[in-house]
């Protein structure tokens, strides 16, 4: 009797984990219900940067995703690459886009930052990774109503490292002025769904097996044009909380296609070590840390002018 009573306990837990495993690797309720939509006119903007694009549009807007524990990274960004840079005529400027948080200590720190940095844009939705689709979004609707006079936009994150001047240089080359999306193209990637991992998604969030071609988020640059497009395709497509996917999803549904800036890679996603010589045919590199940031910029600057071996 014990032995069969154990075998039982042995093929029930048999099932369960073969019930853990599935429930694991798919989603149980694929296309039960409509895909989420994103809402274009949700919240209102909390803090605004002072610059007027009607006066004195620059030609570089650079947003980059933060958040409030963040400070560290804006520093050492506004001391570096998102000081305000004239490039052969061509002005650039860098803003960061914010969510609010629970905490009203950081709350407050944050209103105290941008009134003496002028530099944040600030809507009511709460920072949390999940919702980076919202904190791009925001930063394409502040273009699309308070800068569409810019040339150009980029958005990237706070642990970048961006080469403002050489990216001036390859869009004065490249001209073009429109319908223009460019960065590190991801052409063929596939939805992952294995749930732990950070980019898993759902049959239920995306039904589709691919993702339409987009640009890495840790980097990716564009025509004003396509910032108001974009914005005002977003609901008209399902949304997703990978915002680099989700901005590929519009890009698809307006018919343009994310292209190649230069012939050689400049931007990289992954990482690379630094050299002076090496980080001035780089557009954007990931993984910089604060600290990082401020001894490359020295380097960089030390080096001005000397020759770099021909490649
Ligand atoms: C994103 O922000 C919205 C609006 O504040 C909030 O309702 C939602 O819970 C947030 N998402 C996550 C995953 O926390
Ligand atoms: C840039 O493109 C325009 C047409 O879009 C052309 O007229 C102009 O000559 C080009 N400039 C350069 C420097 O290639
Ligand atoms: C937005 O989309 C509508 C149609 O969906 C179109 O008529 C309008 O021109 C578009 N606006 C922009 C700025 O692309």
């Amino acid at each position: 009797m014990a032995y069969q009573r154990m075998r039982l306990l042995h093929i029930c837990l048999l099932v369960l984990g073969a019930l853990c495993l599935y429930f694991s690797m798919y989603d149980p309720s694929p296309f039960e219900e409509g895909l989420f939509v994103f809402k274009k006119e949700c919240g209102e903007f909390l803090q605004l940067p002072d610059i007027d694009c009607r006066q004195n549009p620059p030609f570089l807007v650079l947003l980059v995703t933060s958040s409030h524990k963040q400070l560290a990274a804006r520093m050492a960004i506004r001391k570096t690459w998102g000081r305000e840079a004239v490039v052969r005529g061509r002005r650039a400027k860098t803003l960061f886009l914010l969510g609010t948080t629970a905490s009203q200590a950081e709350r407050q720190a944050v209103a105290e930052e941008s009134r003496q940095h002028r530099d944040i844009i600030q809507k009511d939705f709460v920072d949390v990774y999940y919702n980076l689709t919202l904190k791009t979004m925001m930063g394409l609707q502040w273009v699309h109503r308070f800068c569409p006079q810019v040339a150009f936009v980029m958005k990237t994150d706070s642990d970048m490292f961006v080469n403002v001047e050489y990216l001036t240089e390859l869009l004065l080359r490249k001209n073009r002025t429109a319908r223009f999306f460019t960065g590190y193209l991801k052409l063929n990637e596939f939805p992952i769904r294995t749930r732990f991992s950070k980019w898993f998604v759902s049959k239920y969030e995306y039904p589709w097996d691919k993702y339409p071609p987009f640009c890495s988020g840790t980097g990716y640059v564009f025509s004003s044009d396509v910032a108001s497009q974009v914005y005002n395709v977003s609901e008209s497509v399902p949304f997703l909380k990978l915002e680099d996917v989700f901005v590929g999803l519009c890009l698809q549904k307006l018919n343009i296609r994310p292209e190649e800036l230069h012939s050689e890679q400049t931007f990289f996603p992954e990482g690379l070590r630094f050299s002076a010589c090496r980080f001035r045919r780089v557009v954007a590199c990931h993984f910089v840390k604060p600290h990082d940031l401020l001894l490359y910029w020295q380097a960089l600057e030390g080096s001005r002018g000397e020759d770099c071996p021909a490649v």
